[in-house]
């Protein structure tokens, strides 16, 4: 048993519904705080000196300067497995090259996919370890990884494979997510139909044997898989008892709608949604990931996280990190632009990269600092937890600790 305290904050999240709104004054937060920790998991969460006097036979473990407390963050989508780098088509997007122009000249996804086929199963071990311990030093501690950079069965399971051992050299929980309906890839001899009926009759069986991956996405959109066959797709895949999830609505809009009705757990990016599909969107149990770190990296439009929330839905964000769209991989910044952007509360933004963002994957033991749940927590020296978003993600966390250990 393991007490970690006094904290001038907790921030628990305690409390707090999954869905809708929220003001600041709804956020519980405890004052001289204690945190009780035993085998990984959050016994209590009070005040310091009452845990102390209840417990008196726990370790202490003393914070001696000013410091706040709170649940660690859970990223929800990226595409941090890959080779090469997007330098160029970035500079080239800015440049004023279209699309097309920048795939022509050796740039887009298939730029990514053939230099994560060059690639070897270590080097992207080697990758996805240097990226997380990025994300472990913003405080987050959840992250899910998306395959989509090999699209073909031997390429995929590398991609999956590199993740699930990934897994066992880092103390954060990585989600892995087949995205084999990224694209059609150019090598493939057939129609968009065959190579989704590909996936379902090839790779999704080894993914299941392998036990690689829980979930399956797909990018549907007019560049990559038509609503239809998109429909097709993930009802098998869900038949084959995957969870779903969604690249939806990022410029065209109609694909949100298909995920709520396939009961997907989220619907990701939205930039393009129409306000019809918002409050379709709103009145389920999708999730809708926003992904500021796409818009940012494109220049498109922000998601309408106002107007999701509002409408009584789940709303949470997410970095996209990937080396194309989303190049920044800084969750926390990316967050509270949003906020500004959007006018989403403090409560709603420590929310949505929190406990419901850890909805959106199915893992509903952790994101809030209450009884029973993973002990994965964080704490900012400051006095006051608005600094964080106030900071815009330069006020880095001081110690982030997973299942009650400290790990940085
Ligand atoms: O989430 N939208 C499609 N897929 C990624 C981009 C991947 C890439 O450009 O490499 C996204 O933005
Ligand atoms: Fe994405």
């Amino acid at each position: 048993m393991k007490l970690i305290g006094p904290f001038k904050q907790i921030i628990t999240l305690n409390n707090l519904p999954l869905k809708g709104k929220l003001s600041d004054e709804s956020l519980e937060i405890i004052a001289n705080g204690g945190i009780l920790t035993e085998n990984g998991k959050l016994l209590e969460v009070n005040d310091f000196d009452i845990l102390k006097q209840k417990f008196p036979d726990s370790e202490i473990d003393f914070i001696d300067n000013e410091q706040i407390a709170l649940p660690a963050f859970v990223d929800a989508h990226t595409h941090i497995c890959f080779g090469g780098n997007r330098a160029n088509d970035f500079a080239m997007r800015n440049a004023g090259r279209t699309y097309l122009q920048i795939a022509e000249s050796g740039g887009g996804i298939w730029s990514s996919v053939k230099h994560t086929r060059a690639a070897s199963e270590e080097d992207l071990v080697g990758g996805i370890l240097e990226r997380v311990n990025r994300l472990i030093k913003q405080g987050i501690t959840t992250i899910e990884i998306k395959s989509g950079y090999g699209l073909n069965i031997d390429e995929e399971l590398k991609m999956l494979r590199a993740i699930k051992k990934a897994q066992t050299q880092t103390k954060a929980t990585l989600v892995p997510t087949c995205l084999s309906a990224h694209l059609k890839p150019r090598d493939f001899k057939g129609t968009s139909e065959e190579y989704l009926n590909y996936i379902v009759n090839e790779i999704l069986p080894k993914v299941k044997e392998e036990n690689l991956a829980d979930r399956v996405d797909i990018f549907i959109e007019k560049s990559a898989f038509q609503p239809e066959e998109s429909k097709n797709f993930l009802l098998k895949a869900k038949q084959l008892g995957f969870q779903i999830t969604v690249h939806a609505d990022q410029f065209t809009p109609g694909s949100s709608r298909i995920a709520v009705e396939v009961g997907a757990k989220s619907a990701d990016h939205l930039e393009a949604t129409f306000d019809e599909d918002i409050e379709f969107l709103a009145n389920s149990n999708t999730v809708a990931i926003a992904l500021p770190g796409a818009s940012l990296g494109l220049g498109e439009p922000f998601s309408p996280a106002r107007k999701i929330l509002d409408g009584g839905g789940i709303l949470a964000i997410a970095s996209d990190w990937n080396p194309g769209s989303a190049p920044m991989g800084n969750l926390v910044t990316q967050a509270a632009i949003l906020a500004t952007y959007q006018k989403l509360t403090t409560a709603e933004v420590l929310s949505a990269i929190t406990f419901r963002a850890a909805f959106a994957l199915g893992l509903e033991d952790r994101g809030v600092l209450s009884e029973g749940k993973k002990a994965d927590f964080i704490t900012y020296e400051t006095d006051n937890f608005q600094n964080i978003l106030y900071q815009q993600g330069s006020l880095p966390p001081s110690q982030v600790y997973i299942n009650g250990e400290k790990v940085l």
